[in-house]
């Protein structure tokens, strides 16, 4: 067991995966977390769910990269047939989303930047919206070539739209992003009038959240408590942990960078792009896959007036 210490590109500090299994605490919340996703997921029962767990967690320990754990972890869950059961949203997942923005979009057109599949966007076109979608790469389910696609190159400038959108939304792409700075110039380059980011973020306390907020948030996932009562380091390991999981194990993909940072750090950055906050609301842990803890972040272009 080595599994290598690593830095993302703000300089914070990823431990290997190994480290999160030191504590007992940290290994009970990741066992109940996966034991739910495969009984919701999957359809496994609770016991074999938890055996599956404590397998995953002793292939962490013995494997020397987080890639090998990744492949092990991966052949597991195929012998067990369960890794097509994993992949892919769950079926409201883009619906949820696009209600989570919808109160806050500016205008009638969206520009769906870092957008995936595009289901997102799709859910939002079929509510009327005028939406374009971006992104490095092709990803688009079938349904969303309905509609238009932008692809830029994440190393140079974007290109303009004709007419800047009067919503760009950024949801979940920053700390997938190998160089996010550079997406977020990218991105700001559109001159949007408003710009909606969901990213997951750390070193959240309860205190961050006023107390009216505070018991929904409590209501819909009572398991974001735990979260809250995790340093601001674990809260990192966290997602950390679930984006491996997913990226690397469940989908085969390479790892992504994980790319987070706090939420200050990311308003600092877009304030430095001219655009000011205007609304913040924690999401908490919010999709029952891939439960990382999210922040939605409503900014307006500096010189807008505020709704
Ligand atoms: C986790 S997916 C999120 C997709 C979608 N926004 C959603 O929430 O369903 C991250 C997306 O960000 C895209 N991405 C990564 N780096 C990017 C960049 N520099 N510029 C634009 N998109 C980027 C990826 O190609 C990927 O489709």
């Amino acid at each position: 067991m080595v599994q290598m210490v690593q830095k993302n590109c703000f300089g914070q500090r990823i431990p290997p995966l190994v480290d999160f299994l030191d504590s007992d605490h940290f290994t009970e919340i990741f066992s109940g977390q996966l034991c739910q996703i495969l009984v919701l997921r999957a359809g496994v029962n609770r016991e074999k769910a938890a055996d599956i767990a404590q397998d995953i967690f002793s292939i962490i320990r013995r494997r020397k990269t987080q890639q090998d754990a990744a492949s092990a972890a991966t052949a597991l869950l195929a012998e067990q047939n369960l890794l097509q059961s994993l992949r892919g949203d769950l079926p409201d997942r883009a619906r949820r989303m696009a209600e989570q923005v919808k109160p806050f979009l500016a205008g009638d057109s969206v520009l769906d930047f870092g957008c995936g599949n595009g289901e997102v966007g799709l859910a939002l076109h079929e509510d009327g919206h005028n939406v374009t979608l971006c992104d490095i790469l092709d990803r688009r389910s079938r349904q969303a070539h309905a509609l238009p696609l932008m692809i830029i190159d994440s190393q140079s400038p974007g290109r303009l739209l004709a007419n800047p959108p009067d919503t760009l939304l950024i949801l979940n792409v920053f700390h997938h992003a190998d160089d996010p700075l550079s997406a977020l110039g990218n991105a700001a380059v559109q001159q949007a009038q408003r710009i909606i980011v969901i990213e997951s973020v750390f070193d959240v306390e309860t205190m961050d959240i006023d107390s009216a907020h505070w018991k929904i948030l409590l209501e819909e996932n009572p398991s974001v408590a735990f979260w809250l009562n995790l340093s601001g380091e674990q809260q990192l390991f966290y997602n950390a942990f679930w984006d491996w999981f997913f990226t690397q194990v469940v989908n085969g993909q390479p790892q992504t960078p994980f790319n987070y940072q706090r939420t200050d750090e990311w308003r600092a950055h877009f304030a430095g792009e001219g655009y000011h906050e205007m609304h913040r609301q924690w999401l908490g842990i919010d999709q029952p896959l891939v439960p990382e803890f999210h922040v939605l972040l409503v900014f307006d272009r500096d010189g807008e007036a505020e709704q």
